[in-house]
């Protein structure tokens, strides 16, 4: 029953940052003089969002399991995940990310890849497994999207198929997403730290990982202070209590120390140790790479999130 609960809690802590207050504010257009800046302003947005923030390259690639945070293996980006998503992530049944380089998408037209990154649906029309974040990213702008798209439209081509999904229950139990207009999503202004925070903590899919799990499934009144056990064959890694709780979240942390945190973790010196059996899923070496601006708006709208009092171990037993 577990693994359904943890899938709904994929599912409904999307909608829950969804509903915690809509993303609106200045809109920001990159400015360019002519079309060709302004399609390589986009597809280095897209770059940066794809590795650094919404970890599209991170599932959709095959990971190092041997390294720290398990970065992903160069030359494999965005070809399709190395193994299938499961148990261990508490999907009902197994899921692979598929191929997302232009060998696999070089039939679908924008529209189509908008539509499944926003909206959960493929271009054969099947709903899509919620684990591919499709309810964060629809509260995404269209052009952070659109940079997206443009972006992974430049992976160079890899010629490999992954698996087919093989799901125990239907992934129309949890999509696809009405329509919706990504016109209505506006970037926040980056001054307004907490508000561009949370637009940034949405997109990176922060939640996903961090809220726990209840009797009842996802504990939204618990919201960010971790406990859920990754028990993967590699490693076991309890995921962190993020609120600002002094004694058991992060609440003694100081800006610099979290921003510190990530830029260390992603350094090479720690991504190329071997950590063994202490390892994490906690992806610090594409997040660490976020700019210094992206990391501050995160912390400070980390510090609005209620404090939890929740003790995680981080390498239970
Ligand atoms: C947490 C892991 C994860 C992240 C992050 C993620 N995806 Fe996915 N994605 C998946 C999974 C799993 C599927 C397959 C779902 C299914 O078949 O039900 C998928 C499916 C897709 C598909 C449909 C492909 C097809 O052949 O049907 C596209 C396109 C896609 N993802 C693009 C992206 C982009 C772009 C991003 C970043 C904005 C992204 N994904 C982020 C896991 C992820
Ligand atoms: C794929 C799951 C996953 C995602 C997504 C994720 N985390 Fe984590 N996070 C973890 C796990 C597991 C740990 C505990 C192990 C570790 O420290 O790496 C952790 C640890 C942390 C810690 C360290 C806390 C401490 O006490 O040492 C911070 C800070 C953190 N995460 C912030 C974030 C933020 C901010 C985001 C979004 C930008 C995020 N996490 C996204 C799984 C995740």
């Amino acid at each position: 029953m577990k693994k359904i609960l943890v899938m709904t809690a994929i599912l409904i802590s999307a909608v829950a940052a969804f509903n915690m207050s809509s993303c609106k504010g200045k809109k920001s257009e990159p400015q360019a003089n002519n079309k060709e800046d302004s399609l390589k302003m986009m597809v280095a947005r897209g770059e940066y969002l794809a590795h650094n923030v919404t970890q599209c390259i991170d599932c959709h690639s095959i990971r190092d399991t041997g390294r720290f945070s398990m970065p992903v293996v160069p030359g494999t980006e965005g070809g399709g995940s190395g193994f299938p998503f499961g148990k261990a992530e508490g999907v009902p049944g197994e899921v692979t990310p598929p191929n997302i380089t232009p060998f696999a998408l070089k039939d679908w037209t924008d529209d189509e890849i908008i539509r499944a990154i926003t909206k959960g649906i493929n271009k054969k029309g099947d709903t899509l497994f919620p684990l591919m974040p499709y309810h964060s990213f629809s509260r995404m702008t269209k052009n952070d999207i659109l940079s997206i798209v443009a972006y992974i439209r430049t992976l160079k081509p890899i010629e490999r198929t992954t698996a087919p999904r093989n799901l125990e229950i239907p992934a129309s139990m949890f999509g696809p997403l009405p329509e919706g207009n990504l016109d209505n999503n506006m970037m926040p202004d980056p001054s307004d730290k907490v508000k561009y925070g949370q637009y940034l903590t949405t997109a990176a899919v922060c939640s996903e990982c961090h809220t726990p799990m209840g009797p009842q499934g996802p504990d939204f009144s618990k919201m960010f202070s971790g406990g859920f056990v990754f028990d993967i064959p590699m490693f076991k890694v309890a995921v962190a209590n993020i609120t600002p709780d002094t004694a058991t979240g992060i609440g003694a942390w100081t800006e610099e120390m979290f921003v510190n945190k990530f830029k260390n973790n992603a350094s090479d010196e720690v991504v190329n140790r071997h950590p063994g059996k202490e390892n994490t899923i906690m992806p610090w070496a594409t997040y660490g790479k976020m700019t210094d601006t992206d990391l501050k708006a995160i912390y400070a709208f980390l510090r609005t999130v209620p404090p939890i009092n929740n003790k995680v171990e981080k390498y239970p037993k």
